[in-house]
């Protein structure tokens, strides 16, 4: 298999189009800015779609679709766009009894009029917690990368963050550090099983509890609360709460399956700590020993009781490697897979968004038959182009965070990101920046599949600003890093 890939890759490598590729990507993604009152304040989700007649919701400006965005025109400085953005989600943010301090799933301007989305527009009437969470993360990129230190410290932004962290700093049933969410709640936007504790969202709460803490920082500076500094107090042992269930429960490595599979179960009481949410050794899936081999290791999907959910999700491992949830070693582990499982995850497009699919009988059951889901389809085993760059990034900054470590395994990594950004770079035009890609190797464009889709246009141009342009600029996604001259 590693023979087929290298002669593959040698077929797709060298392009001397490489240029005028990202001249066109980045005329697409002028195209896919829009003003809101008259300024620019973000990009519609896709250019073109199948069925340009009908009333489908491509042409609005979604939060998380806006997350390369953002990143992107922070790198270009063009932070007025940002703040625009910013401010709009904020005025946005619900204020209504059952929803208060939720941000927008997506948000359009129709003949003047500013009409968001939190669900109640959307297919299925689903929920995205990912966007709330998105917002501070941005808020504090923008803020660190811009150095308006003012506008992270306005009342707007205090208050946005108050009202956010009332959604998750609060009592529950289940007096555990995850937020528990419905299935569909982030980019992952239909039935998938993905209800409960799923990874991205926790590891996105994660860093968004430590983004809301930088900004109430800076709140601080203004006022004197007593307030401010017990929420202060409290954000911070939750996050140090949540990262280490997360570790505890979802992190695995051969090591910890051989513990896992001889773990005693039915235990109760105080001191019965072994097997918390009285996992069978049976549910372990026969895939999992070759796809961690010897020094692999990943976050698991989710934890429920008796249920936890093996399928590897690319964006919530990213993330946990990208915003430090993981330690270096860790970060290695994952590297050390990824490059195991290259011909599953990245294939011929990088970069597969959850694996294994869910065959037949599951999806019918698990997805209640949902035709875009379909097995190697979309969400259930489809390749995402706009994925690879937070994989890529996360790469980047290991490399710079720790450059003495490892130093075979990074130069693969880095051989491997360089290869998936040929093949990108190569099959992304001609294949219109599709949104997704179908089958075992992600070779089709996707059966529903958008075309000029803006997260996969930016997306390929960050990898390349990050690759070739600037390198030191991955440091923007440092959630670690202080602001500068503090
Ligand atoms: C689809 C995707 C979702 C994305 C939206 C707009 O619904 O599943 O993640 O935000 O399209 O591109």
């Amino acid at each position: 298999m590693a023979e087929r890939f290298s002669q593959q890759n040698q077929r797709v490598r060298p392009s001397s189009k490489e240029d005028q590729v990202v001249q066109k990507a980045k005329e697409h993604f002028e195209r896919t800015l829009i003003p809101i009152a008259g300024s620019l304040a973000g990009s519609v989700a896709a250019l073109q779609h199948p069925r340009d007649d009908e009333a489908l919701n491509y042409g609005e400006i979604f939060l998380r679709d806006n997350v390369p965005v953002m990143v992107y025109l922070l790198t270009q400085k063009r932070f007025k766009v940002v703040k625009q953005f910013l401010q709009i989600c904020l005025d946005l943010q619900s204020t209504t009894y059952q929803t208060r301090g939720v941000f927008p799933t997506s948000f359009v301007e129709e003949s003047g009029e500013l009409i968001a989305d939190y669900g109640q527009r959307s297919i299925g009437r689903i929920t995205s917690v990912d966007a709330s969470l998105w917002w501070p993360v941005l808020c504090w990129m923008y803020v660190k990368a811009s150095g308006d230190e003012q506008f992270g410290a306005t009342p707007g932004v205090q208050r946005g963050v108050q009202l956010l962290l009332d959604l998750v700093l609060h009592p529950t049933f289940e007096g555990t550090p995850v937020l528990f969410v419905p299935d569909c709640a982030f980019m992952i936007d239909r039935p998938m099983d993905v209800w409960g504790a799923p990874l991205e969202v926790e590891v996105l709460l994660h860093a968004s509890l430590r983004c809301c803490s930088k900004l109430m920082e800076l709140g601080r500076r203004n006022q004197n609360s007593r307030l401010l500094d017990q929420r202060l107090v409290l954000t911070r042992q939750w996050i140090h709460d949540l990262r280490k269930f997360l570790l505890k429960h979802y992190w695995v490595t051969s090591k910890t399956m051989q513990v896992l599979r001889r773990r005693p179960t039915e235990q109760y009481g105080d001191n019965q700590h072994q097997n918390e949410f009285n996992v069978q050794p049976q549910v372990i899936p026969d895939w999992l020993q070759d796809w961690l081999e010897n020094r692999g290791g990943y976050l698991i999907g989710n934890i429920r009781t008796g249920r936890p959910d093996f399928r590897f999700y690319s964006l919530g491992n990213s993330l946990g490697c990208l915003f430090g949830l993981l330690t270096a070693p860790q970060q290695r582990a994952l590297f050390r897979l990824t490059l195991h499982n290259r011909n599953h995850l990245m294939a011929q497009m990088p970069m597969r968004i959850c694996h294994p699919p869910m065959e037949t009988l599951e999806w019918q059951n698990k997805t209640g038959s949902d035709p875009k889901n379909w097995p190697w389809s979309y969400h259930n085993g489809g390749h995402w182009p706009s994925l690879l760059w937070y994989f890529g990034a996360s790469i980047l900054l290991h490399e710079r965070r720790h450059p003495d470590a490892d130093i075979l395994l990074m130069g693969q990594m880095k051989a491997m990101l360089e290869d998936c950004y040929w093949s990108q770079l190569n099959q992304l035009p001609r294949q219109q920046w599709a949104e997704y890609f179908d089958g075992p190797t992600g070779t089709w464009m996707g059966q529903q599949s958008r075309t000029y889709q803006t997260w996969t246009i930016v997306g390929f141009l960050l990898l390349h600003h990050f690759l070739r342009v600037n390198p030191n600029d991955v440091e923007m996604l440092d959630l670690d890093d202080p602001l500068p001259g503090s």
